[in-house]
């Protein structure tokens, strides 16, 4: 047995335990109603880096949520990495969908997990995936196996766009200095098929707001005569898709980057069942854009998607009336090349202009950010690639995620290094919905892995 593995063998419990204790903190980061627990959060991350062997640990403030920031340098002439995680978690609502509450975690068996999950917010999304770097960090500072410098940047505000954090990183370009970034935050193929994230989708989220007569009217009154807004805002919306699911905004993919068929097929090798995937979603059949694989639609190809629609009477019963407003949260899943601003502001144009007389239309940008895709022959990469070689037995597989942390496109921008993404977690995990779990398979695992990144990035470095 490897001392990393006899490490995480005595100390296992203490690990599941102590990750218990920060999923119990409700550090929902969009609902100031848990302004206080949040930066509870971050000060129990600071104890706790502290704790693992970081000699420097401080709370920085910002106008938002603090961001933690924890080094152990121990020689300047070695290489620096850099990890980002994040402990704000999403709201857990509908809470009654959850078969335990969201913050009171417990550990279950499923079949993917019959070695237990901890089921609770934030479990995989990304506590869970965040405090494996503080468990392996633990292990190279007690163990004396330490091959590099580490910095670790810990933020509250992942989940709302990260707008403090990027004020942050641009006015502390020196501190942050690093040879790589390093992040858990994303997923794996499945636990026999290790994989590293190579791409994040680029995001543009929009609010829209639709605007018909000065107050609600009777349905029957009215009816027929004035532009109802919520038949108007679902009409808009339905036109925003042509009958083969492509995006009908003017200019909208004119800076999509176009894979090559070559890359294509290279990407159509990572075993995927479609019937396995349709079964985990009791669907009877995909959709999406045409010419393209489900694989492809969800990360190489834009998307847009309606994540909130509202309006006129939803309570019990019945009530005839024509609203006078709908409304919509709309986001726009974007891929290198395009900029989110320039999408949002296309959006924002076609939407105003498709806008029928009768009603007026408001189109409120909320957060965004670009697209990201890392390079497989970059000394990072392979350096991850030896360890999860290492810790499973097998080469992982590139694979670029449908998701985005908007923040890491900006650390290339203004840090000037790569980030490599050796997320954990499964597609079943859950996140963002209700149940959410971390197989504590998954969270073994990568403190596992972590301690083998740093040897092997810090070998080939030199
Ligand atoms: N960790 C996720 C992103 C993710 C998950 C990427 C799985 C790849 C695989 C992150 O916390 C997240 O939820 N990001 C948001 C964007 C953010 C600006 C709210 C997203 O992707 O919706
Ligand atoms: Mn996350
Ligand atoms: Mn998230």
């Amino acid at each position: 047995m490897s001392s990393i593995q006899s490490y995480i063998t005595s100390n296992k419990q203490r690990f599941i335990d102590e990750l218990i204790e920060l999923l119990k903190i409700p550090s929902i980061s969009a609902d100031s109603a848990y302004k206080k627990e949040t930066i509870q959060t971050a000060e129990v991350i600071k104890t706790n880096l502290k704790k693992a062997g970081c000699d420097r640990v401080e709370i920085c403030e910002t106008e938002g949520f603090p961001i933690v920031y924890g080094e152990k340098i121990i020689d300047p002439k070695l290489p620096t990495v850099l990890v980002y995680g994040h402990y704000d978690v999403q709201p857990p609502d509908p809470l009654d969908l959850w078969h335990s509450p969201p913050f009171e975690p417990v550990i279950k068996n499923t079949d993917l997990h019959p070695e237990g999950a901890i089921f609770a917010r934030g479990a995989c999304d990304d506590k869970g995936q965040m405090y494996m770097h503080v468990k392996a960090l633990e292990y190279m500072t007690s163990q004396g196996d330490l091959p590099c410098n580490v910095k670790f940047m810990i933020e509250g505000e992942e989940e709302v766009g990260s707008v403090n954090l990027s004020h942050f990183v641009k006015a502390n370009r020196e501190k942050l200095e690093n040879n790589v970034i390093l992040i858990s935050d994303t997923g794996m193929i499945a636990k026999d098929v290790p994989s590293i994230t190579t791409g994040l989708r680029g995001l543009s989220y929009v609010e829209v707001e639709v605007t018909g007569p000065n107050r609600d009217l009777h349905s029957g009154l009215y009816g027929g005569a004035v532009a109802n807004p919520i038949n108007v805002l679902t009409k808009m919306i339905a036109s925003l898709h042509d009958e083969n699911n492509h995006i009908t905004i003017p200019g909208f993919y004119d800076k999509v980057e176009n894979l090559s068929d070559a890359e294509r097929a290279e990407m159509a090798k990572a075993p995927f069942s479609l019937e396995a995937y349709k079964k985990s979603l009791d669907i009877d059949a995909v959709y999406g854009e045409e010419g393209y694989t489900t694989n492809e639609r969800n990360s190489i190809r834009p998307t847009l998607d309606v994540n909130g629609i509202w309006g006129g009477y939803t309570g019990e019963g019945a009530k005839t009336v024509i609203a006078s407003k709908a409304y919509a949260k709309i986001s726009m899943r974007l891929v290198p090349n395009q900029d989110w601003q320039e999408i949002t502001q296309l959006f924002k144009t076609h939407f105003e202009k498709i806008a029928p007389a009768g009603v007026r239309v408001k189109v409120s940008p909320h957060h965004g950010g670009q697209g990201y895709v890392t390079p497989i022959d970059s000394i990072g990469y392979k350096a991850a690639s030896k360890a999860y070689e290492k810790t499973f037995g097998k080469t992982p597989i590139p694979q670029r995620s449908g998701g985005s942390i908007p923040i890491v496109s900006l650390f290339e921008q203004e840090l000037k290094s790569k980030t490599i993404l050796m997320g954990f977690g499964l597609d079943s995990d859950a996140i963002h919905s209700p149940n959410e779990h971390f197989g504590i398979w998954n969270y073994l695992k990568g403190i596992e892995t972590i301690p083998y990144f740093y040897k092997y990035f810090t070998e080939l470095k030199q």
